[in-house]
C-alpha cells in the first residue's frame, strides 16, 4: 500500500497508472467485442443470452468485473488529476500564444474525448448492465434489450459518435502509454503503431457494426 501511495504521489507514477489501467481496459475491449459478436449468430439471440448469463453468474468473471471497475475508476481519476495539474501549470497567456503546441493540444483533446467516452459509458451501463444485474426479472433478455436499444436512430447515432471519440482517445492513449513505459524507441515504433491500429481503428469499427446492423435490420430487415 505504501509503495502504491509513493508511486501515486509522483507525476511519472501517475502517468504509469494511467498507462497501465488504460492497457488493461484495452484488453477488456477485446473480450467485450469478441463476446458481443455472438449478437450476429442467427439464432434469435440464444447464444448471446447464454454468454451473458454465464458472464453474470460466474464467480471468476464477477471478480474480474470488480478489477475492471477499479481500473476505470483509477484511470479516470488519475488522468483528470494530471490534466488539471497540467492546466494549472500553464502560463496565463499560453492559450493565446501557443495554441498549436502539440502535446498540450493532444492532452486537452484527450481529456475531452475521454470525458465524452465516460458519459457514453454511464449511459451504456444504465441501458444494459444495470437492468440485467439489478433487475433481471423485470427485464427482457439481454438480446432483446440490445435489439430494443439499437432500434432507436438517435441512440445509434450517439453510439457511433462516441465510438469515433473512443477511437481518437485510444489513438493518442495507446502511443502515450508505450512512451511512458519507455518502449517506444525506433525499434518498437512500427510494432506499437500497428498494434495501435487494431485498438483505435478495428475495435471501434467492430463495435460500430452492432448499432449499424440492428438499426438496419429493425428498419429494413423485417425484425420487430
Ligand atoms: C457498441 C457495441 C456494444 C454493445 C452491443 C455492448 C453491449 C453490452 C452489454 C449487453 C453489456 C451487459 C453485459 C452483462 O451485464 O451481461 C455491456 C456491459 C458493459 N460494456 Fe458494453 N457494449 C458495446 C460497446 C461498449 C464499449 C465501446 C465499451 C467501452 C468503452 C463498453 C463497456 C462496457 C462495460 C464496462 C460493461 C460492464 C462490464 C461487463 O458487464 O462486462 N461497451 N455491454
Amino acid at each position: 500500500m505504501g509503495t502504491f501511495t509513493n508511486i501515486y504521489r509522483s507525476s511519472v507514477g501517475k502517468k504509469f497508472i494511467v498507462g497501465l489501467t488504460g492497457l488493461f481496459l484495452c484488453t477488456f475491449l477485446v473480450e467485450h467485442l469478441a463476446g458481443n459478436f455472438l449478437l450476429f449468430v442467427n439464432d434469435g439471440g440464444a447464444a448471446f443470452n447464454e454468454y451473458s448469463e454465464t458472464m453474470s453468474h460466474n464467480i471468476f468473471i464477477r471478480t474480474v468485473e470488480i478489477v475492471l471497475f477499479l481500473a476505470f475508476f483509477f484511470h479516470i481519476l488519475t488522468a483528470t488529476i494530471l490534466w488539471w495539474r497540467n492546466r494549472k501549470a500553464r502560463p496565463k497567456n499560453y492559450t493565446q500564444n501557443h495554441k498549436s503546441a502539440n502535446s498540450e493540444l493532444a492532452s486537452r483533446i484527450s481529456f475531452l474525448s475521454g470525458s465524452i467516452v465516460f458519459i457514453f459509458l454511464v449511459i451504456h451501463l444504465r441501458t444494459f448492465f444495470v437492468p440485467s444485474r439489478f433487475f433481471p426479472s423485470e427485464n427482457p433478455s439481454m438480446y432483446d434489450l440490445v435489439v430494443f436499444a439499437f432500434s432507436s436512430t438517435w441512440y445509434c447515432l450517439f453510439y457511433l459518435a462516441a465510438l469515433v471519440l473512443l477511437g481518437y482517445h485510444l489513438r493518442h492513449g495507446f502511443q502515450s502509454a508505450f512512451q511512458t513505459f519507455g518502449i517506444r524507441g525506433k525499434k518498437y515504433q512500427s510494432l506499437v503503431e500497428w498494434i495501435g491500429v487494431i485498438f483505435w481503428l478495428l475495435i471501434p469499427l467492430g463495435f460500430a457494426s452492432m448499432p449499424i446492423y440492428f438499426l438496419w435490420t429493425t428498419h429494413f430487415g423485417g425484425m420487430n
